[in-house]
């Protein structure tokens, strides 16, 4: 009964998001704003962003500052579904401050959930309990209890431990004793907006800072009688502020391992979860191997029985079951719509490079230091050895042999290259495009094709094997 009551009454009260952004971010020492820093391959504003959209909210306000415009539109153009708007706060006096700035564009009649933008790994089920929490009466607080709680804000109960909450006080404003405190704020809040808005009216900045603290709301709270809730996160990862290259990297490794595990729990066999980098998403079938220093960016297909070997690089590719990628293989799809296609059974490797465009058949092999753009392979073609393939169309069982490479560029525009079925080129070949080789045709080895090749025929186009007998090889003169 009273579940339902309270059910009914979070779906009256619509969720404004308001996240902060728009601090400079000294600490990391670079030109980029601080939140558009790359966490598990995206900016870490991204991740709230992304976060925020599974939280059906009717709104999403960004405080942007540092930096603004170059945040602005990058999240516009990654949300263009998001109910997303901009204000700018300047000079940034603050995180009341930010959130003053923010109050005339937020509805009286909703719930105000705060996130910052450099806590990017925030999860939904914490965001969504804290608005819960708040229940659009009181202030809710996200806080956790840490080991070391050296500049953060501490929550200051009554009582010893459990009493109401009365206050935060930041790390540069508490006593000794409020130090001691190991409970304490995350950056992250819920409230009531038409409250907020009356909190952060008289907030004032005789603080250590001479900032306006968003953290004083909570004493402004308790004069009104208003019940102040602290629900906690249920890891520290969810909860940790990049503030520096260091923290960065620590927060990028946490969402690996987190990742990895993820992977392994569903049967995938990572060499070590400790050298594997997602920097996007990843679906794999059954029995997928992945070894050690492998780095999988956009979206990656791995068909059951697939193999990765050590140290690949792969990005936007969907390769189908049976297939193996041997070590140092680097594929590269131009967007997650448009990956590198790899069929069945196929070998890869090592050393191949797969540009955009790539789509291969089943059983085709791509040996070391070949190079494929623009191309389809059909079924069982091969390239083993130091060869190019650009704009070119490859069919079944074609042996494309070394060294040879598709001239698909005059110095202004692009040709294409048709190879038919069963074709065998010999190596050190020049196929000049445009260009069309037929059916079970044959390119001598070391043939520089300009004109068109009929089916079944040989063609050979270099300069004849002439032999002098006896040939006398100069030498030097003695002196
Ligand atoms: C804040 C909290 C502190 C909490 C800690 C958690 C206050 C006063 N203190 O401290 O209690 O433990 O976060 O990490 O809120 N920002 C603006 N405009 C400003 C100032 C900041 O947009 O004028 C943004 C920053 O870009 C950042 C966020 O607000 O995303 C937090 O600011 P920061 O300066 O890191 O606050 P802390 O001192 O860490
Ligand atoms: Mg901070």
């Amino acid at each position: 009964m009273h579940g339902t009551q309270f059910h009914s009454r979070q779906k009256n009260m619509p969720l404004d998001i308001v996240i902060m952004a728009a601090g400079k971010g000294t600490r990391m020492k670079s030109a980029r704003p601080k939140v558009l820093h790359h966490i598990g391959g995206r900016p870490m504003l991204a991740h709230v962003l992304a976060t925020c959209a599974t939280l059906e909210a009717r709104s999403i306000v960004v405080i942007t500052g540092h930096g603004a415009e170059a945040v602005e539109s990058a999240m516009r153009e990654r949300f263009p579904q998001l109910p997303l708007r901009f204000v700018r706060q300047e000079p940034q006096l603050g995180t009341g401050h930010a959130v003053q700035q923010a109050a005339p564009v937020l509805p009286d009649d909703g719930t105000t959930l705060i996130l910052n933008g450099d806590v990017p790994l925030i999860r939904a089920e914490t965001a969504r309990g804290l608005a819960a929490a708040c229940g659009g009466r009181q202030l809710a607080l996200l806080a956790i209890a840490l080991d070391d709680p050296t500049g953060y804000g501490r929550i200051v109960r009554s009582g010893d431990t459990g009493g109401h909450v009365l206050a935060i006080v930041e790390h540069k404003d508490a006593t000794p004793q409020q130090r001691a405190i190991r409970e304490v704020y995350t950056g992250m809040m819920a409230a009531p907006t038409q409250a907020l808005k009356r909190w952060l009216a008289g907030l004032r900045n005789d603080n250590a800072q001479k900032e306006y603290y968003l953290t004083d709301v909570v004493a402004a709270a308790c004069n009104e009688g208003v019940q102040v809730v602290a629900t906690h996160a249920a890891e520290e990862t969810e909860v940790l502020g990049i503030n520096s290259p260091a923290q960065l990297a620590d927060l990028e490794r946490r969402l690996q391992k987190a990742q990895a595990a993820a992977l392994m729990e569903a049967g995938v066999r990572l060499a070590d979860p400790a050298r594997f980098d997602l920097r996007g998403e990843l679906v794999c079938g059954n029995d997928v191997d992945i070894d050690v220093n492998c780095v999988f960016e956009g979206r990656v297909e791995l068909g059951e029985g697939v193999y990765i070997g050590p140290n690949c690089v792969i990005r936007n590719a969907r390769i189908a079951p049976l297939t193996q990628v041997q070590a140092y293989t680097h594929i590269e799809g131009e967007s997650p719509d448009r990956p590198v296609l790899v069929g069945r059974d196929a070998r890869i490797g090592p050393f191949a490079r797969l540009r955009p465009g790539a789509s291969l058949g089943d059983e085709v092999h791509i040996g070391n230091f070949v190079e494929v753009k623009n191309s389809t392979l059909a079924d069982g073609a091969k390239a083993n050895h130091l060869a190019y393939l650009g704009d070119a169309t490859v069919g079944a069982r074609v042996n494309y042999g070394a060294g040879s490479i598709t001239a698909n560029y005059d110095g202004a525009n692009k040709h294409r290259t048709t190879i038919g079925a069963d074709v065998h080129v010999g190596s050190n070949s020049v196929l000049v495009a445009p260009v069309s080789i037929g059916d079970g045709a044959t390119i001598g080895g070391g043939s520089t094709i300009t004109k068109d090749v009929a089916p079944g025929a040989l063609a050979v186009a270099r300069g004849k094997q002439v032999a002098i007998e006896g040939w006398a090889r100069p030498k030097k003169a003695p002196r």
